[in-house]
């Protein structure tokens, strides 16, 4: 059966190499995955006192909801100040709350940092997954991926144009999809 993957993209910038990795990778997945990238950008500022009064936004909980409904979730990201953007922490946060009531928990799930730079983002890539561990997702472990050099990787409509590159996509999307299988909740 297909499985829902929920794709959460931690730039808000127009041109993102991020946005555009995150489009390529719906064009790659086998066909056993069905990606969705949701938007987190509209995601009012974490705010504990409006789970405790019982008011959420409603944009948290139209959020939370959607997310309840995938199967997994794939994390495409830069890295700002070698950590995680607070776009993505804030989504992340809305998500994991009210306490005892995470979205995320038991998603298998996977990371993918994307930046100009030589080091791939590998410092978001890790603060991610520390989150992660204590969000009870299980997150990929190989591939990793880390992909520098990001403003040669994609021509001016998004494509990309770097056959390498490309395979090392593909054969992290068919390790998701694997892992997807082998992580998915069991019902009996
Ligand atoms: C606030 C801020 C902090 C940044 N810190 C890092 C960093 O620690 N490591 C890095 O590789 N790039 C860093 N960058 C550069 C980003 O990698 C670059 O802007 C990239 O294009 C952002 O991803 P995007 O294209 O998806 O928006 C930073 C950029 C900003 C705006």
């Amino acid at each position: 059966m297909t499985k829902k993957i929920a794709v959460f993209v931690g730039s808000l910038r127009k041109e993102s190499f991020n946005r555009k990795m995150a489009r390529v990778l719906t064009t790659l997945a086998p066909e056993s995955l069905m990606l969705e990238i949701i938007e987190i950008g509209g995601l009012p500022l974490y705010n504990q006192d409006h789970d405790d009064e019982g008011k959420p936004p409603a944009a948290w909980t139209t959020f939370r909801e959607k997310v309840k409904s995938f199967d997994g979730v794939l994390f495409v990201t830069p890295e700002y100040n070698r950590s995680v953007p607070g776009v993505l922490k804030n989504a992340i946060d809305v998500g994991s709350r009210p306490y005892g009531h995470s979205v995320w928990a038991g998603k298998p799930g996977a990371v993918m940092s994307v930046s100009p730079g030589m080091l791939g983002g590998f410092g978001a890539n890790h603060h991610l997954r520390q989150s992660l561990v204590f969000l009870d997702v299980p997150a990929m472990q190989q591939p990793e991926a880390y992909i520098g050099g990001a403003s040669h990787l994609f021509d001016a409509d998004g494509k990309m144009t770097n056959e390498t590159t490309r395979e090392v996509l593909v054969k992290f999307m068919n390790a998701f999809a694997a892992w997807v299988e082998r992580n998915s909740p069991q019902i009996a």
